[in-house]
């Protein structure tokens, strides 16, 4: 089994090429990867030399790329990961989003087309369903609810989305599109709230908390995710979405008390800082569809994973330091300062 994974090289990609490796001893498993500031090699340093694993630059907008990333390989699976993820940056540069998130999309289904495939795979986001409210917790995300987006980042993943079921009813392409919550971990860039505030705390710099710190985000572990994308390839789901969550919903605020608590720092570096623009109020995902039909389930609880992934930033810092280094220290000032 060839399995192609784009974006590869990029937080959630990287992590699901491991799980991959580890857990698939039979399977070659291709990184194709732009390496946009989001990409790092020195991420899959450990598995370069792995005879079932390699690396090939290229980026899924580019015809000419894709086609010799399929020639040359044979894929029979692809699972894409690559996408623009950062909303903030959606924000201050939609074209991209659409572009990489959409239009990518839209080159990699058509070299699938064009060569045949077992099945594509559309790693996509619950910020495809917008936002919910935060005095009812009984709503959830299923399968069923509208699509309706607040960011272009969003808006750019669920056209993605729209151009997959497009390309199953219209030419009968095999796909699956799995909505994931939002995911924590190893390898996680640091311009996201988790290990962002790690590593600001780390330099007992401010902790900029958006508005008041009351949105809710629904934490999974990285390491489920990657689980459950696996269980989606090897079961009857041509044509299938799936939401995929933690049960696991947090305010912004706990998480960055649970961090300065974990990290003996002082709740006086949180600094509230004006809001994100149309900042959703909450997420939450009703992940009954696949525990339903896959048996998939959560495994890590949040107080062990926040552990872990802390840990991991604590034995890992020249992959971070790495990253802060360069084009990061603008972006940085650019987004926080004066905010
Ligand atoms: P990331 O930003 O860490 O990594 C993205 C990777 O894609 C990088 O390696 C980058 O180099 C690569 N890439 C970007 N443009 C490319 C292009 N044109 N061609 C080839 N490669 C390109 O992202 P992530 O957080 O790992 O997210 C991966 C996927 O999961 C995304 O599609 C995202 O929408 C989705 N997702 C993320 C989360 C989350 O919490 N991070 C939650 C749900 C869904
Ligand atoms: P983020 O990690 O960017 O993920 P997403 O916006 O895709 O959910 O942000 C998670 C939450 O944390 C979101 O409500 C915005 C908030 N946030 C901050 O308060 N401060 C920050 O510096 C960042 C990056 C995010």
């Amino acid at each position: 089994m060839n399995i192609v994974v784009t974006g590869g090289a990029g937080f959630i990609g990287s992590n699901f090429i491991f799980h991959m490796l580890k857990t698939h001893k039979d399977y070659r498993i291709i990184c194709f990867d732009k390496l946009t500031y989001a990409g790092n090699l020195s991420t899959l340093s450990k598995v370069m030399e792995n005879p079932q694993f390699a690396f090939i630059r290229g980026d899924i907008c580019d015809r000419k790329a894709v086609d010799e990333l399929f020639q040359k390989e044979h894929p029979d699976i692809i699972v894409n990961f690559a996408a623009e993820s950062h909303v903030d940056r959606s924000i201050e540069q939609p074209d991209i989003f659409l572009q990489t998130n959409v239009m990518g999309t839209v080159v990699l289904m058509d070299a699938c087309r064009k060569y045949g495939i077992t099945r594509y795979h559309q790693v996509s986001t619950d910020e495809v369903y917008g936002d919910l409210p935060l005095d009812r917790p009984d709503m959830l995300f299923t399968e069923q609810t509208p699509l309706h987006t607040s960011s272009p980042y969003s808006a750019s993943k669920a056209s993605a989305d729209l151009m997959v079921m497009a390309y199953h009813r219209t030419y009968g392409l095999p796909v699956s599109i799995s909505r994931c919550s939002n995911n924590y971990g190893p390898y996680h860039f640091p311009e996201k709230l988790i290990p962002l505030m790690i590593v600001n705390a780390l330099h007992d710099k401010p902790l900029p908390v958006y508005g008041e710190g009351l949105n809710v985000r629904d934490w999974l572990y990285v390491e489920d995710h990657c689980k459950a994308i696996d269980m989606i390839l090897h079961g009857q789901c041509n044509g299938e979405v799936y939401n995929i969550g933690g049960h696991n919903e947090m305010k912004n605020i706990d998480i960055v008390k649970l961090i300065c608590k974990h990290l003996g720092k002082s709740e006086d570096l949180i600094t509230y800082v004006t809001d994100r623009k149309g900042h959703d109020l909450r997420y939450a995902i009703d992940p009954s569809k696949i525990t339903r039909d896959l048996g998939w389930c959560p495994e890590t609880k949040f107080e062990d994973g926040i552990k872990k992934t802390i840990q991991w930033y604590l034995e890992h810092q020249e992959w971070w330091r790495d990253i802060i280094s360069g084009e990061y220290q603008n972006y940085y000032k650019k987004m926080y300062e004066n905010r």
